[in-house]
């Protein structure tokens, strides 16, 4: 750690909805692995708040633990930073119970990843969904974190997880929690873009945009090679089409700068071949995929090695939240 940076409490989670993806390591995982070394961080699966949209998601321990051998694989270290499930957390509940006290309807429906649910799903508009905005502070606020490693579409939610500390602490006259902040792309949150020229890897592009750390090698040089591209440049230095520098952006992320030079120098002189780009850029993929695949399957065949990094997290986490919760609860006036 340098002398300007200070440690920070941190915490972040992602919901087991779906397999993970290239897009979550260089969104998410990569910047928690290098965290873990100068703060005190906290990383959770979010498997409370998979049930606001997947209400009877079948086991979902499995797909919490599909995320947690993820999570080691990337490279969290269980005694470096606490890795928990939300569930094994229930305090978090208590304190979300007290965030949904003072947490206005209106407010509440204003949120636009609340309305944008609605829409997709009118049927399914539960009161979990209107309070997933304090069931995230809950999830934040029970550590004091103070720093939140999470993308922009977020951003709306960490400013309510602000608007709720803030009003906690006026109503009770007590400075109990910090005003957490965002961080992305100040870390080095790298943008990966879906393979069908449009958007961002994940799951509104489709299962044949992204690619899944899971993704066997055959898999992924299928993907890559079928991913869009366009009849080839026209004139010199010529700016590129989206779908063209999304392919470059991948090259960026997985392959040496040598060959990003290289083909780079062959687009601005007219003269490259995509078929060419691809089959590079597959290879590079896989190389990079791969091992990382192999330590998922590893860490999924351990489900006892599995139950214990949750054990452990889960005794890290408590001792966290009940310090705050004795908190809470004191400043509300409890009997603690
Ligand atoms: N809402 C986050 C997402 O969909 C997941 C999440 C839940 C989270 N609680 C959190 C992220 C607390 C950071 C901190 O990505």
């Amino acid at each position: 750690m340098t002398d300007t940076q200070k440690r920070e409490i941190v915490c972040s989670g992602i919901r087991p909805t779906g397999n993970l993806h290239l897009g979550n390591y260089f969104g998410a995982l990569r910047n928690f692995v290098r965290m873990q070394e100068e703060h005190d961080c906290y990383f959770f699966i979010a498997d409370y708040h998979s049930l606001t949209t997947h209400p009877t998601p079948g086991s979902i321990y499995g797909d919490a633990s599909k995320i947690m051998a993820a999570y080691l694989a990337a490279g969290l270290d269980p005694d470096k930073a606490t890795i928990y499930l939300q569930s094994d957390l229930p305090e978090t509940i208590e304190l979300y119970l007290f965030f949904n006290m003072n947490a206005y309807l209106g407010e509440l429906e204003r949120v636009t990843s609340f309305k944008d649910k609605v829409r997709q799903n009118p049927n399914n508009v539960n009161a979990g969904l209107l309070t997933y905005p304090t069931l995230m502070a809950a999830d934040i606020l029970i550590h004091k974190a103070t720093r939140v490693p999470v993308g922009k579409d977020q951003e709306q939610h960490l400013e309510m997880t602000r608007t709720f500390a803030g009003r906690f602490n006026n109503m009770y006259h007590a400075e109990v929690f910090p005003l957490p902040q965002a961080i992305g792309s100040a870390t080095g949150l790298v943008k990966i873009p879906a393979l069908n020229g449009a958007g961002k890897m994940g799951k509104s592009e489709g299962e044949a945009s992204t690619i899944f750390l899971t993704d066997e090698p055959s898999v992924v040089r299928k993907k890559i090679m079928k991913a869009k591209s366009d009849s080839g440049p026209t004139q010199m230095n010529q700016q590129k089409p989206e779908e063209i520098e999304n392919l470059f952006q991948l090259l960026r992320v997985v392959s040496t700068e040598e060959t990003v030079e290289y083909f780079d120098d062959l687009y601005n002189r007219c003269q490259i071949r995509y078929g060419d780009l691809k089959k590079q850029l597959a290879e590079d993929m896989v190389a990079f995929v791969e091992p990382i695949r192999q330590r998922i399957i590893e860490y999924q065949a351990d489900d006892a090695r599995l139950r214990r990094v949750m054990d452990q997290g889960k005794e890290k986490a408590h001792e966290s939240a009940r310090r705050t919760l004795d908190e809470v609860r004191h400043v509300i006036g409890y009997r603690n």
